[in-house]
């Protein structure tokens, strides 16, 4: 396994300055210096994998209901900027060749968190995998998450060479986590910041995987969190935490 993680990837690209997981915030990842972004995938009625986080539209779409009873030429020319400012009305919702596009163009790595509407756990994973499988071939920059296990079990069926992680969220580690890490050979442990205590931070480092930690918006989590062991963040704001773990960690 050759991957190459950063210190800090971008939530839903950089979504405290532009709509998260859309091309824009892609862009705006990259023009901060950010080495990796993470998006979520999701398919539409129709198969379409696109990037898109809630199970319904309305929240940051000018469209309302459920992505995955509605059909992709139906969500394609939804606003998904102007909920997060005027300046953003052009912004839409990717599909994940879209994405790929932008990310491959600024030479980014991907974190792509499978993120099923309920139901779909195995066939979102396959088809976006399907999909990635064509075009992406660099291992160093590629990690394949979830929270559910029936996606990342196809993942490892499907494209066995593409770094997994174990997302769990939550306020504590459930009690057979090491067993499911094993069975779905993942390359990382990612975390909800508030279950990381001392005695989490050193279970995760007996397991000697990397430890990620989402969502981490304040320098001095980072830094704390950091002097716990934790390897990694997931950050809506990536250039100030890289910023401030650069700048010394007392
Ligand atoms: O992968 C880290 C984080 O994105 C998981 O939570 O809800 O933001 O997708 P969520
Ligand atoms: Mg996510």
């Amino acid at each position: 396994m050759s991957l190459k993680l950063p210190k800090v990837i971008g939530h839903r690209g950089a979504k405290s300055y532009a709509p998260e997981n859309t091309v824009e915030s892609i862009r705006t990842a990259a023009g901060l210096g950010v080495e990796w972004v993470e998006l979520d995938v999701k398919l539409t009625a129709d198969n379409v994998p696109i990037i898109f986080h809630d199970e319904e539209l309305d929240r940051t779409t000018s469209g309302t209901g459920l992505v995955a009873a509605t059909r992709y030429e139906d969500l394609r020319d939804l606003d998904a900027g102007s909920w997060f400012g005027d300046s953003f009305v052009q912004c839409r919702i990717p599909t994940l060749e879209q994405a790929i596009d932008e990310i491959l163009k600024a030479g980014m790595g991907l974190n792509l968190e499978i993120k099923p509407c309920p139901g779909r756990e195995k066939e979102t994973a396959e088809v976006a995998l399907d999909y990635l499988s064509r075009c992406w071939d660099d291992l160093d920059k590629i990690l394949i998450s979830s929270f559910q296990h029936v996606s990342l079990e196809a993942a490892l069926d499907l494209a066995p060479d593409y770094a997994r992680g174990l997302l769990i969220g939550g306020l504590e580690l459930p009690e057979n986590w090491k067993n499911v890490a094993e069975y779905l050979d993942v390359s990382t442990i990612n975390l909800g910041s508030r279950m990381v205590t001392k005695q989490v931070a050193e279970d995760v480092m007996d397991f000697e995987k990397p430890l990620l930690v989402y969502t981490v918006n304040d320098p001095m989590e980072a830094k704390a969190l950091q002097r716990l062991g934790v390897d990694g963040f997931f950050s809506d704001c990536p250039d100030v935490i890289i910023e401030n773990l650069a700048g010394g960690l007392n």
